[in-house]
């Protein structure tokens, strides 16, 4: 009789040959070139259309030289947590810059987005609260409003009008607290408030939030808005600011959580918002207390790249304009692009299987894009994921659009 290890094991490797059997298998793949335009992953170059680095960032020289000189001056890592020793100058200076960028009071960096967002609903949303997210907000977003143990709610995607159905009917559950009303982990005390949560560019569909229908719904069931401005960050608005910037509604929206590891082309996470709201989460965040601050070569790359940002607004209008002759010419092959209104082209395809054929056939034409499957997306939705970046040229992305042209006539074809 096998042990428990064994045992164990085996039911490992028969759940992933399932996902295998399923085409739901991940893989690592090496990539042994800087992220530019071009890649080389296993040994053979692509051009690719898969990054995040939106404004070609991660790879700019003065942005690499920021991070080079930090990381002379004061070494590869912060040594410690934020409170303990590791609030470094660099950290500080860029909570000013990003404060400044988004037009808030205060702004709070951390390791990275994903720890931002836990950080956000676990300390401002407890037992007896209401968390209402659209279904497809990024999974950190979903896991916050999970572990923070307030009641979780999803409406669909972008339908507003079912989140006020879900913000009128707030169920108020027991709480796990101390005898003097406080949650037990973070030390706070709740208070039955309502929280309206949504991404602000959807990361898979390349479309955007309804800020304004969304604040109006917060606004007339006195809900608090939070939005996950990741993808926004960098690319879209007048200053780049992000969608709240676009949409016109920076404030009326409570708190804004970005990134830096996307069109900032580094790594790390932020929060901006009200001071005594950041002021709380350096006392009661545990994704901020227990863990190292960021490096700061880290912080000074963001910081350099924060200023091309607000230097360079044609960055974001070149890819901005790349992404919108990939869609017209796309959709003018009969592919079905959802409602990009961004640098990300989903090409919705139906079948796990079929996207990845749809890779695979690109791959060999010499073409990076990714295959997006469950449950990343939802069931049946799988799909390739185009993501434009500044610094393609433009017969790079006529490369990509006669690659696409014969996957259109060999799927007729068949
Ligand atoms: C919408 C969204 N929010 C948050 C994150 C997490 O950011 P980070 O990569 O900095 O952890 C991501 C990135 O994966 C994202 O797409």
């Amino acid at each position: 009789m096998a042990d428990i290890r064994s045992q164990w094991i085996q039911s490992l490797r028969a759940e992933l040959d399932e996902r295998r059997a399923g085409h739901l298998l991940r893989e690592l793949r090496q990539v042994e070139s800087p992220q530019g335009p071009t890649l080389v992953i296993d040994g053979h170059e692509y051009v690719q259309f898969c990054t995040n680095n939106y404004l070609g960032l991660a790879t700019d020289p003065e942005v690499i030289e920021a991070s080079r000189e930090a990381t002379g001056r004061f070494g590869a890592g912060s040594g410690a947590s934020r409170l303990v020793a590791g609030s470094m100058a660099l950290h500080h200076q860029l909570e000013t810059a990003l404060a400044h960028f988004k037009h808030a009071e205060a702004a709070l960096v951390f390791p990275t987005g994903f720890m931002a967002n836990l950080a956000v609903l676990t300390t401002f949303a407890g037992e007896d609260d209401l968390v209402v997210s659209d279904k497809l907000n990024h999974a950190s977003l979903l896991d916050a409003a999970k572990f923070s143990g307030a009641y979780h709610r999803t409406f669909p995607h972008r339908k507003y009008e079912r989140a006020a159905e879900l913000l009128e009917k707030q169920e108020v559950r027991s709480k796990k607290q101390d005898e003097k009303g406080k949650d037990q982990e973070s030390g706070r005390k709740s208070a039955g408030r309502r929280f309206l949560v949504t991404d602000s560019f959807f990361s898979m569909d390349g479309d955007l939030a309804d800020l304004p229908a969304a604040c109006a719904v917060a606004a007339s069931h006195d809900a608090l808005v939070i939005v996950d401005e990741a993808h926004g960050t960098g690319v879209l608005g007048p200053r780049g600011a992000g969608v709240a910037e676009l949409q016109g509604v920076e404030d009326r929206v409570t708190l804004s959580i970005g990134t830096l590891s996307k069109a900032l082309g580094s790594l790390g996470g932020f929060v901006t918002g009200p001071r005594e709201a950041i002021e709380m989460l350096v006392n009661a965040a545990r994704s901020f207390i227990y863990t190292t601050a960021l490096p700061p070569g880290c912080s000074a790359a963001a910081l350099a790249a924060l200023k091309i940002v607000e230097r360079e607004p044609a960055r974001r209008q070149r890819v901005m304009s790349l992404a919108q002759r990939v869609k017209t010419e796309l959709e003018a092959l009969g592919f079905d692009c959802g409602n990009s209104a961004s640098p990300v082209i989903p090409v919705i395809l139906g079948e796990a299987e079929t996207a990845v054929a749809a890779a695979m056939f690109l791959r060999q034409r010499g073409i990076y894009v990714p295959a997006i499957r469950p449950p990343t997306v939802p069931p049946k939705s799988a799909r390739l994921r185009i993501s434009l970046m500044t610094t393609h040229t433009d017969s790079q992305v006529s490369q990509l659009i006669d690659a696409m042209a014969a996957l259109a006539a060999d799927q007729a074809n068949r």
